[in-house]
């Protein structure tokens, strides 16, 4: 109370001269209402949310499930053809504490998206978060094509059925929300081959550029109903379980990746950091942003890796 109030309370009941503690108002995060920053601080960030991630058997994927888990999230796992990864991601969940479930999918069917989304509110009630991860298509070993030697099959393969997985797999999670209610968090995962034309990679960088600006397009359109929608795009993560587990090629990429980037070569769980922050309600107030987390990769010149 500054003194000219004192004075202009003159003769008021005894109890009105009593100064009253300041009265502040909790900071309220989200969904999280009524509790304040330090409460929110010392909770878990996903507790009671229900997340789905494709393609979660390995890489990326396995250490976004896993991460989300540890943030208090049930998780439910997608994966195609790698059971045992799928297994193994399960496992680390379990032994943790958490609790998943998993269902192989292929995000190149729609009919198998839509079944996916249905088994993962069949088993958990809900659906709050989508990591949309796996890139469905088939490319062969080493088959990347220049522009002028990709065939219509190829695009089929590479742009149009990962392109497609993210645009389905988004719609049929965003409906899910909406007919739940509550919002949610939808999260994509590009690549920064959006960005930058490397040699080779017209299909790859551009269905990843189409990614991301579908974000866009999703957050706009779903922010009615709370729901928020961002994208990643790693830089040069390397998802070896072992070095040679790729191949000696491989392995040099990631030497390489060592000097040539400035803060070096990621590992999957720099971006599951990145994801956690977009699913919790941190990011209540962020949406159709895409976060490149690539070490400074797009900072400098370097070669091709
Ligand atoms: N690693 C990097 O440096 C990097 C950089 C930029 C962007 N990214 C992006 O990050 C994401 C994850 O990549 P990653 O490097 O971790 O490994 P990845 O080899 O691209 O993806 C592996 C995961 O995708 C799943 N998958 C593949 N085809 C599928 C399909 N048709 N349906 C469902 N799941 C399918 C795999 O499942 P199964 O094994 O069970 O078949 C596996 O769990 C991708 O979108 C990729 O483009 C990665």
């Amino acid at each position: 109370m500054r003194p000219d109030d004192r004075d202009r309370c003159q003769g008021a009941e005894d109890e009105d001269e009593e100064d009253e503690p300041t009265e502040l108002h909790p900071v309220h995060y989200g969904t999280a209402v009524g509790r304040t920053a330090t409460d929110y601080d010392a909770a878990m960030k996903l507790e009671g949310k229900v997340a789905l991630v494709t393609g979660a058997s390995r890489g990326i994927g396995q250490a976004c499930a896993v991460a989300l888990a540890a943030q208090g999230a049930r998780v439910f796992v997608n994966f195609h053809r790698t059971a045992e990864g799928a297994e193994e991601t399960l496992r680390r969940i379990r032994e943790s504490g958490g609790e998943a479930d998993a269902l192989q999918a292929d995000m190149g069917d729609s009919a198998q998206i839509a079944a996916l989304v249905a088994a993962c509110v069949s088993r958990f009630g809900r659906l709050d978060v989508y990591i949309n991860n796996a890139n469905a298509g088939e490319r062969r070993p080493g088959q990347r094509g220049s522009f002028l030697d990709v065939t219509p099959e190829m695009l089929y393969q590479q742009f149009l059925l990962p392109y497609q997985a993210c645009y389905a797999g988004g719609q049929t999670a965003a409906k899910q929300m909406i007919a739940q209610g509550g919002g949610g968090a939808i999260v994509n995962i590009s690549s920064i081959h959006q960005e930058r034309a490397w040699g080779a990679d017209s299909i790859y960088g551009s269905m990843k550029a189409a990614v991301s600006r579908l974000t866009r397009s999703q957050a706009r359109e779903l922010a009615p109903y709370g729901i928020r929608a961002n994208c990643i795009a790693p830089g040069f993560i390397d998802i070896r379980a072992f070095p040679g587990e790729r191949g000696d090629r491989y392995d040099v990429y990631n030497q390489r990746a060592e000097v040539e980037i400035p803060l070096g070569r990621g590992v999957p769980d720099d971006i599951a950091n990145g994801v956690i922050y977009f699913s919790s309600s941190d990011a209540r107030y962020v949406t159709g942003q895409t976060l490149f987390i690539e070490g400074g990769y797009l900072l400098v010149p370097i070669s091709e890796i």
